[in-house]
């Protein structure tokens, strides 16, 4: 029996309901993997690179995310062939609402089809439940202030590059 959890997710950037779900796959299982995937559909805003270093920032700045919980990336694979190498038969995922079930019950059954991986969703709190990187992205290259919604490295951050 492995207690190890990958909680996947592109993370472009980490937003505070990312954290929340990290901080709770954490109270839970003796490791969390935070795994930063390429997404096939999305186009990125962030590079991978800067991605992990905020995340890992993040994590480092609550102080209620214990030391349990590492960062790392994945580009070469499938997300389930990191579980394999890894040891870990859990992948933990936050759902805001019936959308969210929609989008991922399909990935569910194919990652439990392809490697016996099983999927544990978790509800951030409420205040969450409208916050995507998404969103972030687009307030964010509109001008407005995303400061509610993500980290402070990450409001910091998209500040400073923000074109003036
Ligand atoms: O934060 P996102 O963009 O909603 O995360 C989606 C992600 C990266 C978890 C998803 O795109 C994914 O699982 N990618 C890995 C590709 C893969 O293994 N696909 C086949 C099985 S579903």
């Amino acid at each position: 029996m492995s207690n190890i959890a990958v909680v996947p997710g592109s993370f472009d950037p980490v937003t505070l309901g990312h954290l929340d779900v990290i901080r709770r796959a954490a109270a839970i299982f003796e490791e969390v993997h935070v795994l930063v995937v390429h997404n096939p559909g999305k186009h990125a805003m962030l590079p991978i690179a800067e991605r992990m270093n905020l995340l890992q920032k993040a994590i480092e700045e609550d102080p209620e995310i214990p030391s349990n919980v590492i960062v790392a990336s994945w580009s070469m694979g499938l997300l389930v062939d990191y579980c394999t190498e890894v040891g870990a038969k859990v992948l933990v995922k936050g759902l805001r609402s019936q959308i969210d079930v929609a989008y991922e019950s399909p990935m569910v059954l194919m990652n439990r089809s392809l490697a016996g991986v099983e999927t544990v969703f978790l509800l951030p709190e409420p205040a969450h439940s409208y916050e995507s990187s998404s969103l972030v992205r687009q307030v964010a290259s509109l001008g407005g202030d995303v400061s509610d919604y993500v980290p402070a490295v990450v409001a910091n951050y998209l500040n400073a590059t923000r074109p003036k």
